[in-house]
Order: C-alpha cells, then sequence, then structure tokens
C-alpha cells in the first residue's frame, strides 16, 4: 500500500473525462469497480461520486504501476496519474459518458485496500435490502444510489434558494421538546436533571413556527427533521425531513401562490420540467367522490361513478340494504375487461375487500347489452340505464361497490390504482400537481369515540363554517390543504387559528379539558393573547419529494441511512440496550424481557 502524498491529489472527477482532455496529463483518485485483465494488459474501471473512467496499464507504460496492477482488487481504493487519450476506433463505449476516452496510466498508487465485497455494486445488483442495509455505505457507493442523492441535494440547495430570494428568515427550532399533536405516538427523551421527566422529539416544529409568527418573524422557514413513532410503511420514516413554512398577514391564496412558485423552481432546478401554474385545485369532497381518495392520481382517468339513485330500488338485495343504511353504490368502468375471467374478476374483488368492502359486482357489457350473475335481480331496462350513467362501451366491465360511504371510497380507490396500473393506464413522464382543499375539520376517532383533528389542532374552520362548531361539528370545513404529486401526498397545512376564544373552543370540541389544554399548549395559548398576527402555512415532505424525483420506490433509497420497518438501523444497530449505570442517572427502570 502507498502513502497518500501530495502528488496523488485528484485534478479531475473520473466521471467528467471527456474528449476535450484527450492529451493532457490528469490524476483521478477512486474505487475500482472492475478489472479486465487481457494477458499483461489491465483494464480498469475507476470510479468517483462523478462516474466511471477507463484507465489502461500496460507494462510498457509504466513498470511500477503494471507490477501493482496484479494486487488490484474491486474496490482497492487508487490514485492514477496519466495520459487521457481517444480509445482505439471500435472500442468506443457509447453508453457511458466517458466512453470514448481513456486514461494511460504512468504511475499508480494503491490508497487502500478492501475485502471482496459481500455484493456487487453494478446498478442491477439483486441483493436483499437487509445486506444492503447493513453495508449502506457500499450500497451508497452504486451510481444509481449517488445519482439520488446528488438529486435530493439538488433539490434542498433550490429549496434554501427559493426561500432565501423570497424574503424568509431561517429559524432553528428545537429537537428536546414538548409533545406536538400531528397524530403519531412520541418519541421521548429522558431528562436526567429532571429525573423522571421526559422531552418529546418533535413530530414538527408546528407550534414554534406559529409562535415564531406571533414574535414577528413573518415569514419563515426550515428544513427539518421530524420524528414520529407510527406504523412504517415504503413512503413512511420514523425520521424524516421537513421542508417547514409559516407565513403572517396571509390567506390561502397567498400560501398557494407562493407554494407554487416553490414548485415550479424545484422541478426546473431539479428535473428540467416547466409545471403549469396556477395549480389545479379540488375540494376534498369532489377528490373523495371522483377517485375515492383524498390524494388523487390525475394522470389518468377511470373516475367512480355513482349509481345509488339508479340501483338502490332494484331487486339485488345488498344493494338495496345498503342504500337502506345511508351507504352509497358506487362503480368504475374498466375498458375493454368484459372478457376477464372468472380468476381476474376474483382477483378485482381481493383488491375491494382490502379496501373494506364485503364484495364486488360486475356487469359485462356488450353489443347485445349487459350481463351478468347479477343478472336476473335486474329488469333490461335496469340494466341498460347503468350502461349510460357508467359511460360504459361495449367490451367494458362495470365493476359496482355498495357500502358505507367511506368503504366504498377506499375500495374503489383502491381498485382505481390497480386498474391503472393493470390497463397501462398511468404515463409515467407526467407530473400532476393538485392541491387538495376544505378538509373536514374533524373526524371521529372511532376507538376513543370523540372527535379528533383532521389536520391538526390549529387549523382554522372555514369561515363560512363557524356557525356549525356549535351545531354540528362533524360537518365544519377547515382551511387545510394538502398537496398532491402523482397520486402521494407532498406537503399538507392550514391556515391556523390565531384568536384564543377559537383554539380554547377547538380544544373543547376534541375533548381536551381545560386543564389538560393549559398543561400542554399553556404558552401558545397565552401566546395568543400577546397579539399574534392572522397565519398560515405549509410543510412539505423533502424525502417523498426526493423519492419522486428520483423514482425510488421506497423512502429508505432517498434517506442516506434510514431505517427497517421494524424502525431499527442495521448497520449501526440502533437502538440498542444502554448500561445499567446510564439508566441509573436517568432515574429509569426497564421491565422488558432482556433481548438475546
Ligand atoms: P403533515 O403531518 O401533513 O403536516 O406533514 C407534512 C408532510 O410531511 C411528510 N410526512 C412524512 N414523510 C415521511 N415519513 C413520515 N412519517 C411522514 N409524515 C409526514 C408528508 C406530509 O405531507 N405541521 C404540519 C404542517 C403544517 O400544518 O404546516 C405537518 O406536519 O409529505
Amino acid at each position: 500500500m502507498d502513502a497518500f502524498l501530495p502528488e496523488h491529489k485528484r485534478t479531475i472527477y473520473c466521471g467528467q473525462v471527456r474528449t476535450e482532455h484527450i492529451g493532457k496529463e490528469v490524476v483521478l483518485c477512486g474505487w475500482v469497480h472492475r478489472r479486465r485483465d487481457h494477458g499483461g494488459l489491465v483494464f480498469v474501471d475507476l470510479r468517483d461520486r462523478e462516474g466511471l473512467v477507463q484507465v489502461v496499464i500496460n507494462p510498457e507504460g509504466s513498470a511500477d504501476a503494471h507490477a501493482k496492477a496484479d494486487e488490484i482488487r474491486v474496490e482497492y481504493v487508487l490514485s492514477v496519474r496519466g495520459a487521457v487519450r481517444r480509445r482505439p476506433a471500435g472500442t468506443e463505449n457509447r453508453n457511458m459518458p466517458t466512453g470514448e476516452v481513456e486514461v494511460a496510466a504512468a504511475s499508480l498508487a494503491v490508497l487502500n485496500e478492501s475485502k471482496p465485497v459481500p455484493f456487487s455494486l453494478e446498478d442491477d445488483t439483486d441483493v436483499a435490502e437487509n445486506v444492503r442495509l447493513k453495508y449502506r455505505y457500499l450500497d451508497l457507493r452504486r451510481p444509481t444510489i449517488q445519482a439520488m442523492f446528488m438529486k435530493r441535494a439538488r433539490l434542498a440547495r433550490s429549496v434554501r434558494e427559493y426561500f432565501f430570494e423570497n424574503g424568509f428568515l431561517e429559524v432553528e427550532t428545537p429537537v428536546l421538546t414538548k409533545s406536538t399533536p400531528e397524530g403519531a405516538r412520541d418519541y421521548l427523551v429522558p431528562s436526567r436533571v429532571n429525573a423522571g421527566m421526559f422531552y418529546a422529539l418533535p413530530q414538527s416544529p408546528q407550534l414554534f413556527k406559529q409562535i415564531l409568527m406571533i414574535a414577528g418573524y413573518d415569514r419563515y422557514a426550515q428544513i427539518v427533521k421530524c420524528f414520529r413513532d407510527e406504523d412504517l410503511r415504503a413512503d413512511r420514516q420514523p425520521e424524516f425531513t421537513q421542508i417547514d413554512v409559516e407565513m403572517s398577514f396571509v390567506d390561502r391564496e397567498d400560501i398557494f401562490a407562493t407554494m407554487e412558485g416553490l414548485m415550479a423552481r424545484v422541478f426546473r432546478d431539479v428535473l428540467g420540467v416547466a409545471v403549469a401554474t396556477p395549480v389545479p385545485r379540488m375540494s376534498y369532497r369532489e377528490a373523495m367522490d371522483r377517485f375515492g381518495v383524498d390524494k388523487p392520481d390525475t394522470r389518468f382517468g377511470l373516475e367512480i361513478t355513482d349509481h345509488t339513485g339508479l340501483l338502490a330500488g332494484t331487486e339485488f338485495r345488498v344493494f338495496r340494504e345498503a342504500a337502506a343504511k345511508g351507504g352509497v353504490i358506487r362503480g368504475i368502468t374498466a375498458p375493454g375487461l368484459a372478457d376477464a375471467s372468472r380468476s381476474e374478476i376474483a382477483a378485482l374483488e381481493e383488491v375491494v375487500k382490502i379496501g373494506g368492502a364485503a364484495g364486488l359486482a360486475s356487469f359485462k357489457v356488450t353489443g347485445a347489452g349487459v350481463t351478468s350473475s347479477l343478472g336476473k335481480f335486474f329488469t333490461v331496462p335496469q340494466l341498460d340505464a347503468l350502461r349510460v350513467a357508467a359511460g360504459a362501451k361495449p367490451g367494458d366491465l362495470i365493476l359496482v361497490v355498495a357500502d358505507a360511504f367511506d368503504v366504498a371510497c377506499a375500495s374503489l380507490g383502491r381498485l382505481r390504482l390497480h386498474l391503472g396500473e393493470k390497463l397501462g393506464m398511468i404515463d409515467k413522464s407526467l407530473y400532476h400537481l393538485l392541491w387538495v382543499t376544505d378538509f373536514p375539520l374533524l373526524e371521529w376517532d372511532r376507538e376513543e369515540k370523540r372527535w379528533a383533528a383532521m389536520h391538526h389542532p390549529f387549523t382554522a374552520p372555514l369561515d363560512e363554517d363557524l356557525p356549525l362548531l356549535d351545531t354540528d361539528p362533524g360537518k365544519a370545513r377547515a382551511k387545510a390543504y394538502d398537496m398532491v404529486l402523482n397520486g402521494s401526498e407532498i406537503g399538507g397545512g392550514s391556515i391556523r387559528i390565531h384568536r384564543k376564544d377559537v383554539q380554547s373552543k377547538m380544544f373543547g370540541l376534541l375533548d381536551i379539558e381545560p386543564e389538560a389544554a393549559r398543561a400542554k399548549f399553556g404558552f401558545l395559548l397565552e401566546a395568543l393573547e400577546f397579539g399574534a398576527p392572522p397565519h398560515g402555512g405549509i410543510a412539505f415532505g423533502l424525502d417523498r419529494l426526493a423519492m419522486l424525483f428520483s423514482g425510488a420506490k421506497s423512502l429508505r433509497d432517498v434517506i442516506a441511512f434510514p431505517k427497517t420497518q421494524k424502525a431499527t438501523c442495521l448497520m449501526t444497530d440502533a437502538p440498542s440496550p444502554v448500561d445499567a449505570k446510564q439508566l441509573r442517572e436517568l432515574s429509569i427502570r426497564v421491565t422488558a424481557p432482556e433481548k438475546k
């Protein structure tokens, strides 16, 4: 192995060598991606974060380099000095940006060795994710993964530039704090000096950013870590990053315009895509009715149609009973699926069952009319009216669910996405942004049998719905909005309550006793009494944006050191037991059985 000397320092990244450098001497530093020995002539693909370049080591060029070439193995760390030259005709590689050139090694230093790697670092490597996560530093060396992190860094830079240019102040909010209710469980941190007391890690900086508005900071933005102890999925991590924003003296329109500017900027900088503004808007109710979800993927049609009026009075008991219980009868028309086999239809039924529906009725549309195994329950005019209402053509299949509104939405929303994929109806090259507005203020918590805030308890009701707080709170809508990209919720926010009386009333509705409200949020209630300006804001999920921008399937791909579904880090083995002494200092006794 060789010492790292000043002459070993890089003059250019491997991935940046081009024909314009032909004839020049360069020094490259990087990792051996591949090594091929062609009887005396050794080829090394040297890799750094910018890409790969071919290095040729031949005995005539440098005997010393050639001697070392024998010991070189994959992932050894090299410094190579040599001249850039054109590859011999016929040996160019058009798939590589550096494919027209190579570097003829004049000298070579082996700066470090590597054990044989546990998996190939080629882009198409097929290795279990837990192995990739244990050796995350090797996984992170892979060019596809590095490209994702470059995109993520570009995204964060673009966000910061936009906020800087638009007069936002970056203020850091605490990580050791008090619980903020965003609907998940808190991560707690014990206090040593206040035995028996705990900090909560912030689920978001929600209360601090509101307090900053009360403090007169007017426009705040921060790229900030948030922590939520919730059930993890591909698009959720316990520790994630928000682009957090709050503005004073604004209404919804100001927030929309400013955030559409942000989106236009990051799409341009990161993807080179021009987004159409203003971004379309849709109310929560319309989204549920047409798409079955509050985050519709509007890149394709297949909308849900309502047949309650048409089918409630038919002979089919399932439809009659669902409607009689206040439910809905709704469907989706699948183009060209009239020939679907029984097992194909059974598979579609499984999809709606995951959404909670009891079953799926199907009606085939042919040139001769509508046929169904349930045909005997319907008159020919009823079936014909269904065909017209469903907008079905011969060859289509009408799929119908009869259930409570939320179950029908959840089931058909899933079915729609499933069919969209199955039928290849989603143009993956599109980016569809959408604002979803006018969310319900409250949702009924069936387990706790009380109202819960749908966004969070600091969200203001629509002015025209304020009286409903006293009469029919479940019907009140909120000044809350989400931004949706291709069917993923990328951000959410609201105009806040800035009056203490309204905030106290809201806590009352949520069954938070005045005493408990004071203990939890007394500081906010008090601050609201000292000249709180009208204000509102939003937070975007930076990881989710990075995931969608880079085409990754999981947030884990765009977070450098992510947690598994069980909230563990396979590289560091966190979380882990701690010393008895440390626990004693914290006045903590662990009751869980010791893990082997
Ligand atoms: P909300 O809870 O909607 O709002 O979160 C805002 C955005 O953060 C992202 N996000 C997550 N990303 C990864 N993993 C998670 N576990 C996770 N949870 C949320 C989503 C989401 O749209 N304080 C409010 C914002 C406000 O009102 O201004 C809040 O946190 O992309």
